[in-house]
């Protein structure tokens, strides 16, 4: 069984897949960590996130095995990951790899920007989970608080916006929903609230395939 789950940034996207993957005993993978991972390798060399010859190298070179969540998440690899990500030869790079792990037995929930339209368009169930831009910024303020970073909710606010308007308007893999992608608003969701919309649309999809 392979989960596809997109969705814009800080939109619960990552909670509900780790959830979902453990109750159903898949595997599962942030996608986004692929690209942080290969802006972290452009800033660590001190080379700009948007030297696409060295970001191809970097995309290329990359190893997954070695992540390390923690700091692929700070503030500034974030800004920098979008920016890779619009190279179309780094996500070509790292496209394999994705797809192999979705390959995986039993199957995987893997979560990003461009699961169901690109990487696994043959996924058994797609949801595409959004919520609005200032519950967007809310929760990621409390997250980069609860890592000890300091934030304030403007400047997340337009970050976040920034980068939604990049992810969306570059030419490879948008962020966009699938044609036959579920939509999640968790806009008036807390995290368990999410969770339990999120498996009765994965119930409701299995279900609905398996009567076919
Ligand atoms: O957690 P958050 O949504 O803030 O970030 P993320 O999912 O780790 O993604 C960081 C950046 O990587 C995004 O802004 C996208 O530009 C890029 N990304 C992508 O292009 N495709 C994916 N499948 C996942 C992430």
């Amino acid at each position: 069984m392979i989960i596809a789950i997109d969705g814009p940034a800080a939109s619960g996207k990552g909670t509900i897949a780790k959830q979902v993957s453990a109750i159903y005993g898949l595997h599962h993978l942030d996608t986004g960590l692929l690209y942080r991972a290969v802006a972290k390798a452009m800033l660590d060399g001190g080379h700009a996130p948007d030297d696409v010859a060295r970001a191809i190298e970097a995309a290329i070179a990359l190893d997954p095995a070695k992540f390390d969540d923690n700091t692929l998440k700070a503030p500034a690899i974030t800004e920098a990951a979008s920016v890779v990500a619009a190279i179309p030869e780094v996500r070509e790079a790292l496209m394999n790899y994705q797809r192999q792990f979705a390959m995986r037995p039993p199957g995987a929930v893997l979560d990003g920007r461009d699961i169901g339209t690109v990487i696994a368009p043959g996924a058994d169930v797609k949801l595409f989970v959004m919520a609005s831009p200032e519950v967007r910024a809310a929760r990621r303020v409390r997250e980069l608080w609860a890592r000890g970073e300091q934030a304030d909710e403007k400047e997340v606010l337009a970050d976040l916006l920034r980068r939604d308007e990049r992810d969306s308007r570059r030419t490879a893999a948008p962020l966009k929903p699938a044609p036959d992608a579920h939509l999640l608003d968790t806009t008036h969701l807390d995290i368990d609230a999410a969770f339990r919309a999120a498996v009765e649309i994965i119930e409701a999809a299995r279900t609905g395939r398996k009567r076919r």
